[in-house]
């Protein structure tokens, strides 16, 4: 990016609008997993999740063109595509008899009836909004290092982590995780009780001080607090106890969901059942489209109480894309190909952890890995300063990662779905030339 382009978008954006590296780099075409900057530099994406079926996509933008330039207009009338994105949506989620259901009845979670939205911040707020009409009840427990969207309301479960007493319908709770844990030495199956402690505490808390609970709210591989290996147990159990209080479960997929995992959601690697589930990033391959899906009879309470309209959801437009890109998962066996590719890189990451000891974890599911970077020490201390450093290195060398966490010291993989084993063996390369050059310092 030239220092002029800079100048302009800090004036005509305002400073302080984030921009990702040391030296930004400017971007003008993509195409699969590949970005080009205006020399032609090309850049492997391994950080994108938006683009989930790849830059560009052929069927996306051929069903984008076709569908704008037929009928593009809000909901209020009879349209055959967004029926249908609906239903297939719905359809994606294992309803009846599922072998996978951590419930002893072998149910899956019955997902009848959809919302769309335009962003994931949007259907957060629907599903929270659904969610306390339901229950007639306000309090909301998340996690104290999540993200759920910029809207005040849904920022509030952000903020609230940092000032709780501005936010007295939400509780959050230590995010459940194995590496650095809350209390060091326990066992994972004591570790789990521990974070339900604090999860029972929060529920009482709100029913005692007035808002009662209405819902917890949790990404399915709690992505922003770094992608933890959650405590095994932890996830059904909370499920259990928040129903158990007359609670419901908001699984946010808006990153977790389509495939990233290698499944199609989130909350079958993490082994729970929602109530309401949130999606967005990836449903548009980059057209703005979100969605809270849920039993019928929840959604139509919502619609009920609301009277919800969103001008540009649910459209042709959006329906002709969304179902274009479930089209391209399906039929290009996307998920087999990110659990394949996923597993062996991680496999490759977690060998290198051997002699380094800032590689403190390596962890994640599917596209979705993380690399926690930490001083080495017996007792690990974050290192976000390594984390930055690795991924602006890579950068240079044609690689986009970048870093997250509750500490942002995680080293963040997240490739377009599309990424293959080839791409995944040239990232290996670059990652190892950067450990040569770091290793020792
Ligand atoms: C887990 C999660 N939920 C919701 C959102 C909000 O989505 P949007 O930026 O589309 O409003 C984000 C955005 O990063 C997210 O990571």
């Amino acid at each position: 990016m030239t220092e002029d382009l800079r100048t302009r978008r800090d004036r005509a954006l305002g400073a302080g609008a984030p921009l990702f590296y040391n030296e930004p780099i400017e971007l003008v075409r993509g195409e699969g997993v590949h970005l080009y900057d205006p020399h032609g530099r090309r850049y492997v994406d391994l950080y994108n999740n938006v683009p989930c079926v790849g830059h560009a996509n052929p069927r996306v933008v051929e069903a984008m063109t076709r569908q704008q330039a037929t009928l593009n207009v809000h909901s209020r009338y009879l349209h055959e595509g967004i029926v249908e994105l609906a239903e297939r949506l719905a359809g994606l989620h294992p309803a009846g008899p599922n072998p996978d259901s951590p419930n002893p009845d072998g149910t899956g979670p019955p997902i009848e009836s959809v919302i769309f939205s335009c962003s994931g911040t949007e259907a957060v707020e629907v599903a929270l909004a659904m969610a306390r009409v339901a229950t007639g009840r306000r309090g909301i427990v998340a996690t104290d290092a999540t993200y759920h969207g910029n809207s005040e309301a849904v920022h509030a479960l952000t903020r609230a982590a940092t000032d709780p007493a501005a936010h007295p319908e939400i509780r959050t709770i230590p995010f459940p995780r194995q590496f650095r844990p809350i209390e060091p030495g326990a066992s994972p199956t004591a570790l789990a009780a521990a974070h339900l402690r604090h999860l029972e505490e929060a529920i009482a808390s709100l029913r005692d001080t007035g808002p009662g609970l209405a819902a917890v709210i949790f990404c399915s591989i709690l992505a922003n607090e770094g992608l933890p290996d959650i405590p095994p147990g932890f996830m059904p159990a909370a499920a259990a106890m928040v129903r158990e209080a007359g609670g419901l479960v908001i699984a946010d997929e808006v990153q977790a969901g389509y495939g990233r995992t290698g499944r199609w959601w989130g909350y079958q690697v993490s082994g729970f059942e929602p109530d309401i589930v949130v999606t967005g990033k990836p449903m548009g391959n980059g057209l703005p489209l979100s969605a809270t899906a849920a039993r019928r009879e929840l959604v139509e309470r919502f619609r009920r109480a609301y009277r919800h309209f969103n001008t540009f959801a649910a459209s042709p437009l959006q329906a002709a894309v969304g179902l274009a890109v479930i089209d391209e998962i399906e039929q290009r066996d996307l998920l087999s190909q990110v659990a394949s590719v996923g597993t062996g890189l991680k496999q490759a990451l977690t060998e290198r952890m051997v002699g380094r000891p800032w590689m403190g974890d390596v962890r994640g599911h599917g596209l979705f890995l993380g690399i926690e970077a930490v001083d080495g020490g017996p007792d690990p201390v974050p290192d976000r300063d390594r984390a930055v450093d690795v991924a602006n290195r890579l950068k240079d060398k044609g690689f986009l990662v970048s870093n997250a966490g509750a500490d942002g010291n995680v080293v963040k993989i997240r490739p377009p779905l599309v990424f293959g084993h080839d791409d995944a063996r040239e990232f290996l390369a670059a990652f190892d030339e950067v450990l040569a050059e770091t290793d020792g310092g």
